[in-house]
Order: structure tokens, then sequence, then C-alpha cells
């Protein structure tokens, strides 16, 4: 049949809508993007807040929920500067990410000094009702447990030495995942750890430690949903990304999800041009973000700050010259870098692809 004109237009409006529909469903597969902004920042910097709302879609309070935030009064919650975060996200639109239920450090002086495991217990359960409890429906997924795998794990000594370590052993976990799912079942609920996803025998040591903590926790029936890749990552170091694929993969067919958690470039041994600081910086991202995806579509990539302006690895990881760090998507004139262009096309890696 000889193509009229008419059929001819009613064919090209049908492919575009087509397309447009296969645009809208692109786009809302882009894997979601997030930043963690501390409440300092927060208030007193309008164009970080722009930045927040236009580019994330998700949002973690970075310190306002630890125990050192919340918890200086053993008595009682002091939730006012999270709220200020959590209103705003939820003003625009934005899913809230926690950090963190449970940590060894960032506490205040009176934990540091819990002993008694029944005591001990007691706090603990009564903090993640507490926590969890205000604001289920509000926050939808918690780093549950943080860094509780040791720095240097041994199969004889996998956990980090900590006050809820000392007190209650291997059951911390437990009762932190227990207790977080009964309070909030909506929840996603998070292992969150540093270290996985480079070339050493340390490395290789803390993602079978990580594996070993989801199926403790799978065998006693307790929901686990997803690992948290911290993914600080030290730019000098190669990525071995056949080993974060495989992690990756082996947690999916656990049923337990992946999610960036913390994303910056650790840049104190690059050189200090900044172009060129730039190029590796989102060398390292790519490399990372392609191996995780490879093994498994992250529910995330939350990065630990927004903007160089205000970054950790200034203070922890100090540069030998006296330049500033740059470990996060946009320059401290909110400029999006090279880092920012990785993590778009990293987002746009997993489209079309079956969410596991
Ligand atoms: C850091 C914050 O970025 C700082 O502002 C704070 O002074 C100390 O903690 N791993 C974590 C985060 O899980 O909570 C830490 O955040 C960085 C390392």
């Amino acid at each position: 049949m000889r193509p009229t004109r008419r059929g001819f237009l009613a064919g090209a409006t049908a492919s575009l809508a087509a397309a447009q529909a296969a645009g809208a469903l692109a786009a809302r597969e882009l894997i979601p993007f997030g930043s963690a902004v501390m409440i300092s920042d927060f208030r007193s910097d309008a164009k970080l807040r722009a930045q927040l709302a236009k580019l994330c879609d998700v949002i973690t309070p970075m310190n306002e929920l630890k125990w050192d935030w919340v918890r200086q009064n053993r008595s009682g919650f002091a939730f006012e500067n999270a709220d200020e975060i959590v209103a705003f996200a939820r003003k625009n639109g934005k899913a809230v990410h926690g950090h963190a239920l449970l940590w060894g450090d960032a506490l205040p002086a009176w934990a540091k000094e819990l002993r008694d495991p029944k005591e001990t217990e007691r706090e603990l359960v009564r903090h993640v009702e507490a926590v969890v409890g205000k604001y289920a429906g509000q926050i939808a997924s918690w780093d549950v447990v943080n860094e509780v795998i040791a720095h240097e794990p041994t199969p004889a000594s996998p956990w980090r030495d900590t006050v809820w370590h000392r007190a209650l052993g291997p059951r911390l976990v437990d009762i932190a995942f227990a207790t977080a799912a009964r309070t909030d079942p909506a929840a996603r609920l998070v292992i969150n750890d540093y270290d996985f996803e480079n070339d050493d025998a340390r490395t290789a040591e803390r993602r079978r430690q990580v594996l070993a903590l989801v199926r403790r926790l799978q065998d006693l029936k307790i929901p686990v949903h997803e690992v948290g890749f911290q993914a600080h990552l030290y730019a000098e170091k190669a990525i071995d990304r056949r080993a974060v694929t495989a992690l990756a993969r082996e947690l999916g067919r656990l049923g337990v999800g992946v999610r960036v958690t913390e994303l910056d470039v650790i840049d104190w041994k690059l050189p200090a041009d900044p172009r060129e600081r730039d190029r590796l910086a989102a060398e390292v991202v790519t490399a990372f973000l392609g191996a995780l995806i490879e093994g498994q579509r992250p529910q995330a990539i939350i990065t630990w700050g927004l903007t160089d302006r205000s970054t950790w690895i200034n203070e922890v990881f100090k540069r030998n010259d006296s330049a500033r760090a740059r470990p996060l998507p946009l320059d401290a004139d909110y400029r999006p870098k090279p880092m920012m262009a990785a993590i778009e096309a990293a987002r746009r890696l997993s489209e079309g692809r079956r969410v596991p």
C-alpha cells in the first residue's frame, strides 16, 4: 500500500510518542542520585540548597542522626537538626537515607561508657525504636550498622572493636536489624561499610566478611535489604573491578541490594594540577561504578557532600602541598566537574536492564 501523507503523519506521531515514552522510561530508570549534607552548610549556603533541590533524588543528613547529635542527653532525643534536612527533602520530593543507627564512633560520653550487656542492649533497642519510629514513612532507608567490620579483619577476629561489640558481641547486628525491622517494616535496612573495592588481601577479607554478615542475618531470618558501599575511593589505588562485580552479583543472588552511600575521591596523592586531578578522580569513579553496576544495579548513588567547598577529606586525608581536596562532583563554585559527568554516565548504564 502506498503510504498516504496522513498515514505518514500518524506513523510519525506514533513513533514520536513511542520515543517520548521510551525517554520517560529511561529517565525514570536512571539510578537515583543523592548527596549527604551537614546542617551548618545547609543553613548557611542557599546555593548549595538550590543544587541539592536541582540535582538530588535522595538526601542523607551527614551527621545529624548520629548518636553524638541526637543523644547528648541520655534520657532524651534531639531531632531538630535532622528534622530541618528531612523537611527540606520532603518539601522538594526527595527521599531521605538515614545515617546511622549504630556506629562505634560519634558517641556521646555516656554511651562510650556502656559496659553491661543488658543495659547496652536496652539502650540500643530504645534508640533504634525511637529514631526509626520517629521517621517511619519519612526516612525510606537506614544505615542500620555502620563500620562494624574490623579495618583489617581476620577469620578469627572479623569485628571492629567498639562499645557495642565489647558488650554484645556479634548480636549487636541482630539486635539493631531486628529492632529496626520491627519498628518500620517498610524501611530498607542497610549494612554500611568501607574498603570493599581495592585489590589487596585486607580488602578481599572485608568482602568475605560482609557476605558472612548478610548470611548471618538471613540464617536468623532477620531482614537485611542492602549493603552500602561507602566508596571513599583512594584515587592512587586500582579498583578491583572483577571483585566488585562479583560481590554485587553474589549479593544479588542472596536477594540483597547494593547502594553507594558516601562516594568521594581521596585525592591526597594525586598531582596538584586541578584539571589532571579532576580527570583522574572521574576515572576512578567510572571504574568503580561501572564494576558495581555490572554486578547489580545500585538503589542509589549518594556522594558524601556535593561541592568541594565542604568535605571531610581536607581534614582526614591531608595533602603534602597546600592544595584543597577536590573529592566531589561540583567544584567550589558549584560547577560540575568531570566526576559529575562520570556519575551521570553511570546512572544511565543500567537503562532498560531488568532491576534485580
Ligand atoms: C564524617 C563527616 O563527614 C564529618 O563531618 C564528621 O566530622 C565525621 O564523620 N564514614 C562515615 C561517615 O560513615 O559518618 C563519616 O562522616 C566519614 C566516614
